[in-house]
């Protein structure tokens, strides 16, 4: 069983863009998992968490870009969610590269919980906008 398992009730657009960003972000948290756990040096871990970082940045603004086309309602706050994460991500990022060697095996963890509850809870209400013509 992988550390992140993708699941039904995480897809939000049948199979479309952001379910393909959403399991792309699985499959390299669980990269990352395997990474750290294996005990993995700077030299390995380093990039994947570069790549995982650029990748979440880009993936919410491609999902903001959606929310803001169908008119999504609660964009403002869910701006909010995205803009934090973000910002807890590169704290995370810089304890990691100052040698905190805690934060590797803390990286995806948070990453694995904070994606499954903000799409389960959050993405998912763009769901009923994206049904609409
Ligand atoms: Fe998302
Ligand atoms: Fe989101």
């Amino acid at each position: 069983m992988a550390y992140f398992e993708w699941a039904d009730d995480l897809a939000i657009d049948a199979g479309g863009p952001i379910d393909q960003d959403h399991r792309h972000l699985v499959d390299m948290v669980n990269a990352l998992h395997t990474a750290t756990s294996e005990g993995r040096g700077r030299e390995v871990v380093g990039p994947i968490l570069e790549e995982l970082i650029a990748y979440t940045d880009a993936h919410l603004r491609r999902e903001e870009q959606e929310m803001a086309r169908v008119r999504f309602p609660t964009l403002e706050e869910h701006l909010r969610w995205h803009r934090k994460f973000i910002a807890d991500l590169n704290d995370l990022r810089q304890r990691y590269e100052t040698g905190s060697v805690t934060v590797a095996a803390q990286l995806s963890m948070v990453l694995r919980d904070w994606l499954s509850l903000h799409i389960r809870r959050s993405d998912r209400e763009l769901r009923e906008f994206l049904k609409q013509p």
